[in-house]
């Protein structure tokens, strides 16, 4: 497995891995890599002749108070980790490569992105459209693979792959792969590592507290009703702050009253001690 830094590198290794015809996949990460990221690279190996991961801890998506300094830097482990599910490159691009002096240019794409994630961090999802745009140009991917725990980013990338006609890859094959969870539920992230061991263990309230209210709206209770249980039961459990919870349309992120014939998805973003989770699960649509 090689690890390349830099773009002229990248070119001649992206050329090579794919020099007798073979589909390339993208897995786009920001290090400190997990079982769920394992997941992701695992489905790209399944469906790719060749697969690439990138690690960048992207600047232009932390807001200004957020966890950039913070946010967990491990390299040399990560390397191992992909060498040993058979990645054949990983893009680890400095700050300087990804936007060398002069750099001016802003990917934002509205809709999608308003409300929610994009309501609580100004500029988060422009950061993750614009590194997206520019990692989909430098590997020119066949097809690319996130994570769904980060619904309302895969929403925003694949609006943004269709709206710019990007062929490398389509929007269609950008792939979503299922949230893995601990075994108390709690959905896998890099962000969990700030939890100290008592916070750790009131976490998990949050996918209990989030499928107690999935199961109280789909047995037909009022959805504000089952939401406000939602957040006193956050409240109660530990977590300081709920920033949203909301039902949403899954495809379009429309704001759903309730839930209809198409397939919605109730989205959480909660604080507790110096962690922001985010978490989503299915709605079952009512025809
Ligand atoms: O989900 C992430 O890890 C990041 O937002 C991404 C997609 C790698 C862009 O920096």
């Amino acid at each position: 497995m090689q690890m390349i830094h830099s773009l002229d590198p990248l070119r001649r290794a992206v050329a090579s891995l794919r020099a007798g015809g073979e589909t390339l996949a993208l897995v786009p990460t920001m290090g400190a890599l997990h079982e769920g990221h394992m997941t992701l690279v695992r489905e790209a190996r399944r469906r790719a002749d060749r697969v690439a991961a990138s690690i960048f801890v992207n600047p232009r998506q932390f807001g200004a108070n957020e966890d950039l300094a913070a946010y967990p830097r491990q390299l040399e482990r990560d390397g191992a980790m992909l060498a040993a599910e058979g990645v054949d490159l990983v893009w680890a691009p400095t700050v300087e490569v990804m936007y060398p002096a002069g750099y001016a240019t802003n990917i934002s794409v509205s809709g999608v992105s308003e409300g929610l994630c994009g309501a609580a961090r100004p500029g988060h999802f422009d950061g993750v459209a614009t590194v997206v745009c520019k990692l989909f140009q430098q590997v020119l991917p066949d097809m690319a693979f996130f994570g769904e725990k980060d619904w309302q980013q895969l929403a925003v990338i694949r609006r943004m792959a269709r709206d710019l006609d990007l062929s490398r890859p389509f929007a269609d094959a950008i792939h979503g792969v299922a949230t893995v969870r601990e075994e108390d539920g709690l959905a896998m992230s890099s962000r969990n590592a700030y939890l100290t061991p008592a916070e750790r263990a009131q976490a998990a309230t949050l996918p209990r507290a989030m499928r107690q209210a999935i199961a109280a709206i789909e047995a037909g209770q009022d959805t504000a009703a089952a939401i406000a249980g939602l957040r006193l039961a956050l409240l109660a459990g530990g977590f300081s702050a709920v920033e949203y919870a909301e039902l949403r349309d899954a495809a379009s992120l429309a704001p759903l009253a309730a839930p209809g014939p198409a397939p919605a998805r109730l989205l959480v973003a909660a604080r507790i001690g110096k962690a922001r989770l985010i978490d989503n699960m299915p709605v079952a649509n009512i025809t």
